[in-house]
């Protein structure tokens, strides 16, 4: 391979920027030309590509979002929009794709090599941390200290007014930020995606909390673990527990903002190992960690499953959250 891109796609994740700084320099030192496509599929389609260089990348391993910008493409997701994208790569001598994203991302990128034979490396990139293949995406991190941060300051507010806050975190399909910040951030009911919600033992719950002699109580909601989220579960609850019911949506703020240290780390070494894999090994995997370090899993293994969250963290929270 003499010339490959790199594009984020999807939701931005704070760690994008880290990610494709570690591509590009790694592609260069490997002697290999590197392009960067704006906007995701979307840019591939219109030919939004350019040139990138070692300093072009500088300073943004600490920036949040994506400088290469980011999109959800309706035309990309037609076999017309993907002929279209094989043309431009075709034409501009791309050798091979570095995909930065989520599950979508991934559907992509797994389309344009079973359609078209492009080789392609996924690098995976959300929030939601809800990637089959990898115990940690890029973003999950930063996006937890900003939950944990909210519900903390949440508590003592609660705490002072004998008051409920029912906090909204990200996650329209999965429950991991909401399982993690509610852990860490010592949530007395926390209500995931993967599991309906029982309003009857919600209720119970609470009040038991009330007979043990909780003044404050935090509830966290996943934006998709019932409908209309935490707007809509305030006048659910009012009136039939023994504490004024708040809500509050944390909503983007969990996506902007500097990556952290962990983010920053784990998007360097993706970018480094995703380079290599494309050059020197088999494509059409995505890089991923494990307890036993880097791994690697087929993409369309990927799309075809998704990560369910740790129950037996779940089982811990209720233990501990008496
Ligand atoms: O996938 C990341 C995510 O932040 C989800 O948690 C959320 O449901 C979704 O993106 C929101 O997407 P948008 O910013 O397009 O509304």
């Amino acid at each position: 391979m003499r010339h490959i891109a790199v594009l984020t796609s999807g939701g931005d994740a704070p760690g994008m920027n880290a990610a494709v700084r570690a591509v590009v320099r790694t592609a260069i030192t490997e002697h290999v030309k590197v392009s960067g496509i704006y906007r995701g599929y979307q840019g591939l389609i219109e030919d939004e590509i350019v040139g990138l260089g070692a300093r072009g990348v500088a300073n943004i391993i600490q920036r949040g979002g994506t400088v290469l910008r980011t999109a959800r493409s309706e035309t990309f997701r037609k076999p017309e929009g993907r002929e279209l994208a094989a043309k431009i790569i075709k034409r501009r001598n791309i050798d091979g794709l570095i995909v930065i994203g989520g599950d979508g991302s991934f559907k992509g990128a797994s389309a344009l090599m079973q359609e078209h034979g492009i080789p392609a490396v996924g690098i995976p990139a959300t929030i939601d941390n809800d990637i089959y293949g990898t115990d940690q995406t890029i973003g999950f991190d930063t996006a937890l200290g900003i939950a944990v941060e909210a519900v903390d300051r949440l508590r003592d507010t609660a705490a002072s007014h004998d008051r409920l806050f029912i906090v909204e975190v990200m996650g329209r399909n999965a429950g991991h930020i909401a399982l993690s910040a509610g852990v860490a951030g010592g949530a007395e009911a926390i209500l995931v995606p993967e599991i309906p919600v029982d309003m009857q033992k919600l209720i119970e719950r609470l009040h038991k909390a009330h007979d043990r002699g909780k003044n404050s109580i935090i509830v966290v909601v996943a934006e998709g673990a019932y409908p209309g989220g935490a707007a809509a579960l305030e006048p659910e609850l009012k009136g039939r527990i023994p504490y004024d019911a708040r809500a509050v949506n944390l909503g983007h703020t969990q996506r902007g903002g500097s990556p952290s240290s962990a983010d920053r780390i784990l998007a360097s070494r993706f970018g480094y190992f995703a380079v290599k894999r494309l050059l020197h090994g088999e494509p059409g995997v995505m890089v991923g960690t494990s307890e036993s370090g880097t791994v690697y899993s087929s993409i369309n293994d990927v799309v075809g499953h998704t990560r369910d969250i740790d129950r037996e963290l779940l089982a811990i929270a209720q233990t501990l959250s008496i």
